[in-house]
């Protein structure tokens, strides 16, 4: 297994992965079991939508577990240079991968990549239904700094 950059040819690859992975524990499911189907997509969209995002705001910064031509996993990043502060949005590895260190591999990769570019601190964030994350990120050296509650409405 190695990691290294996203390429365009991931991209569908890793919305899948993405899809396949936060069902269960994606705040726009929440919302979606809340409120209905609500606005143009349904919460897969929207979830898939992510990958976009973070390839747009941080193309330098997406990185790829790949192992015999398939990839396993990924992680996204930003860097805020004024503040210093790393942040890890979204990380998710393919389910038949799990398990084996790819998820504490990539954020390691993550956090190598943050002290290369110089930030100071990071972040990252999991739901409270996600056991895996609770687990895995203090693990990894993060500590809990604080609780959000997510509220929707329909209009
Ligand atoms: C989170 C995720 C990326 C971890 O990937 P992974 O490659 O399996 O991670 P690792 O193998 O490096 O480590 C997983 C750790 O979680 C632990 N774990 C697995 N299931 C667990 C559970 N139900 N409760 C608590 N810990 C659990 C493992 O034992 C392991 O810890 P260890 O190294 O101390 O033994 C993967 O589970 C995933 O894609 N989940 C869905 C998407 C997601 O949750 N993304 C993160 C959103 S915050």
């Amino acid at each position: 297994m190695k990691i290294r950059l996203y390429q365009p040819g991931d991209v569908d690859e890793l919305k899948r992965i993405t899809i396949e992975g936060f069902e269960g524990i994606a705040i726009d499911q929440n919302v979606e079991r809340s409120l209905g189907i609500v606005g143009a997509h349904d919460w897969r969209w929207r979830k898939a939508r992510h990958v976009d995002e973070d390839i747009a705001a941080n193309p330098d910064g997406v990185f790829v577990a790949e192992e015999a031509g398939r990839v396993l996993g990924y992680i996204s990043t930003r860097l805020d240079r004024e503040s210093h502060k790393g942040r890890i949005p979204n990380l998710a590895v393919d389910k038949t991968a799990r398990g084996r260190g790819i998820g504490r591999q990539l954020i390691e990769h993550a956090l190598d990549y943050f002290r290369r570019e110089r930030m100071a601190f990071a972040m990252i964030e999991t739901m409270v239904n996600n056991p895996v994350g609770q687990h895995l990120y203090p693990s990894c050296g993060f500590v809990e700094a604080g609780r959000q509650i997510h509220y929707a409405t329909k209009l």
